[in-house]
């Protein structure tokens, strides 16, 4: 594996593979790898050669009272997995390579990134999609690999490809979870003993959700009372948002129809987390993945 620093040197690769036909795939991360990145690398790997993995942590897409400084940094840690995975490329630029003096644009996904995470997190999603912009500017990858857990991030990503017309196919794949069901994020190295045992809550909510669906329940605010109740069982558990939204409004739904997500955000002690089901029909019934 070839580790890059510059765009320069990034571009003229890819540019060379895709000039040899080769069809690039990208998988944009911030470090701190974990299974859940390993499995879109893997998809990555099924579909596409060479294979990029990006490794930014951006500061553009956090707020002035969250987690910069702190955000788990493991270069070498993650080098050395990616180097074990048999990725070709990772490219690791510096914030004055990605932002110079002078860098002065911004990309916003209006109306969908205002809402849910959006609004708890002002600027967060200007700052992912004009990364992730960047990043797909310079490498120029034929498929580019997210995961489902944020899904919002995804779909306002699906949003701005369709939009600016861009070359790619946004892949979303599926939530990695940790036995307890706790879906895997670079964050979860914050939740420490209690919280770390009271965050599965979030997923046991989704999973009363989708007992209830299955039982026939339709009518959203009834499967959000269900959801709730969990967690409202967990003490180190404050509630954010959950709702239930259109998979291409995002806007809330009062009965099931379509494909849908149950989005939840919580904080569990001092570490916001974020979860998700993806509600898709299944016939006259619906399938649910949590
Ligand atoms: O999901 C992430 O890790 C980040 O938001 C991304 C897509 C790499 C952009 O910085």
């Amino acid at each position: 594996m070839e580790t890059i620093h510059t765009i320069e040197w990034m571009k003229q690769i890819t540019h060379e593979a895709r000039a040899q036909d080769r069809i690039v795939g990208l998988v944009p991360t911030m470090g701190a790898l974990h299974e859940g990145h390993f499995s879109l690398i893997r998809a990555a790997q099924r579909e596409c050669a060479p294979v990029v993995v990006s490794l930014f942590v951006n500061p553009k897409q956090f707020g002035p009272s969250e987690d910069l400084n702190q955000y788990p940094r493991t270069l070498e840690a993650d080098r050395a997995a990616l180097e074990a995975l048999g990725v070709d490329y990772l490219f690791a630029p510096s914030p004055q390579e990605m932002y110079p003096p002078g860098f002065h644009t911004a990309v916003v996904v209006e109306g969908l990134s205002d809402r849910l995470e959006g609004r708890s997190r002002p600027g967060h999603f200007r700052g992912v999609t004009t990364v992730v912009l960047k990043l797909f500017g310079i490498v120029q990858p034929r498929f580019a690999y997210f995961g489902r857990k944020d899904a919002q991030q995804a779909r306002l990503i699906r949003q701005m490809s369709a939009d600016l017309n861009l070359d790619n196919r946004v892949v979303v794949c599926p939530i990695v979870r940790a036995a307890d069901g706790l879906a895997l994020s670079s964050r979860n190295v914050y939740l420490k003993g209690e919280d770390r045992r009271a965050s599965a809550a979030l997923s046991r909510s989704l999973a009363v959700v989708r007992d209830e669906i299955a039982r026939g329940e339709r009518d959203t605010a009834r499967l959000l009372a269900a959801l709730r109740r969990i967690l409202t069982t967990e003490p180190r558990v404050a509630l954010d948002y959950a709702e239930i939204v259109d998979n291409e409004t995002l806007e809330p739904i009062a009965s099931l129809r379509g494909t849908c997500y149950v989005l939840l955000a919580a904080k569990v002690g001092d570490t916001r987390l974020i979860d998700n089901a993806l509600i898709e029909p299944d016939g006259a019934n619906f399938k649910v993945s949590v």
